[in-house]
């Protein structure tokens, strides 16, 4: 046996490398505008050659792009979302988690044998400094395009006819609720969040043309009274607490909803088995950036709902990284 699956452990960063650089020199907004050869790319980025070949192919290799007779072209995904061109733009997505990747997951040795670590610059609706604002308008910007994504399933998945409004409790700055009452223009919606992300909220619904039509609940999910709706979301909200919490998350959104009431809880949580690497990763990265958090199962899940007092709990994939755990009052 070969250790190739080692090395190709230890030299994952190379790939994060060759697509922070593609992004950087905007490889694939060039290539936006038709297929280009080498030469032409070269000369196009100002590549250097000794370079330029083995850094494309690369990119190749790694599905960003595709080769044919020589010419270079975006690969699908690439073309959807690194062309800066397109609403649906990712780009600012790789540095940002590189960069909040590389600080927190340096802390891992001393996290496992402490179980602590020291809390993460991660901005916050408080953040004081330019440079914290802007790198937590970032963040919120790609909170957001997922947010869009995962409004626009629940917009298709669930029969709305029957419900009248949508709480997205722990809904930062609103963009979920706002997408949702926009594809069903008889829902009403709120948002419930801690008092400090009141100004971003009505600052991005002017942004995006929704003033007025998604309110704002300010307040403590713990303590402070929860507006009754049709529906309630939790969205990656369950995984920045314990299960006691959770459970009591849980039950606050039961008391909440109205008889018939649905309540949809995702986040990238845990296959069964616990055998799916990457969800595995993502809940080591949550307890390396908050003091208590992890991601957890669906099983577990399905078990705090019940526990509740819900009914007809299911849980489905949503979009291909997350789960959503749906149930009924
Ligand atoms: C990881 S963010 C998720 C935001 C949004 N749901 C999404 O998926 O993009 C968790 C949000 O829950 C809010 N939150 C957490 N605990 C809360 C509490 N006790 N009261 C009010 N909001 C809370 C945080 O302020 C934060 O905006």
């Amino acid at each position: 046996m070969g250790p190739e699956p080692i090395l190709r452990l230890a030299t994952l960063v190379c790939q994060t490398e060759v697509l922070h650089s593609a992004l950087e020199l905007d490889v694939f907004s060039a290539l936006a505008e038709g297929p280009l050869t080498e030469l032409e790319l070269r000369n196009r980025l100002g590549l250097h050659e000794r370079f330029s070949l083995d850094f494309l192919d690369a990119l190749v290799g790694l599905g960003m792009l595709t080769k044919d007779a020589g010419r270079y072209r975006n690969a699908l995904v690439a073309e959807h979302y690194l062309d800066r061109g397109r609403g649906t733009y990712l780009g600012e997505y790789a540095p940002l988690v590189t960069g909040s990747f590389q600080q927190a997951w340096g802390q891992l040795t001393k996290g496992l044998r402490t179980g602590e670590v020291e809390a993460q610059p991660r901005g916050g609706f408080v953040a004081k400094s330019h440079e914290d604002q802007t790198r937590f308008k970032a963040y919120v910007d790609v909170m957001d395009r997922l947010s869009s994504r995962v409004g626009k399933d629940f917009a298709e998945r669930f029969d709305w006819s029957g419900f009248k409004d949508v709480g997205d409790l722990g809904g930062a700055r609103g963009h979920l609720a706002a997408v949702l009452v926009s594809a069903h223009p008889h829902l009403s919606g709120y948002c419930f969040e801690r008092p400090s992300a009141q100004q971003f909220l009505e600052e991005h619904l002017a942004e995006i043309g929704m003033t007025g039509r998604v309110g704002f609940v300010g307040g403590d999910l713990f303590a402070d009274p929860i507006p009754e709706a049709d529906v309630l979301i939790y969205g990656q909200v369950l995984h920045g607490w314990e299960n006691s919490e959770r459970e009591k998350l849980v039950r606050r959104a039961y008391e909440a909803l109205r008889p018939g009431g649905m309540l949809l809880i995702y986040d990238r949580m845990i296959d069964d088995e616990r055998r799916d690497a990457q969800r595995v990763l993502y809940s080591l990265y949550m307890r390396l950036v908050s003091p208590m958090g992890s991601e957890y199962r669906s099983v577990d899940c399905e078990k705090w709902m019940r526990a509740a007092g819900f009914s007809e709990i299911c849980a489905e994939p949503l979009l291909s990284t997350h789960t959503v755990v749906i149930g009924r009052k």
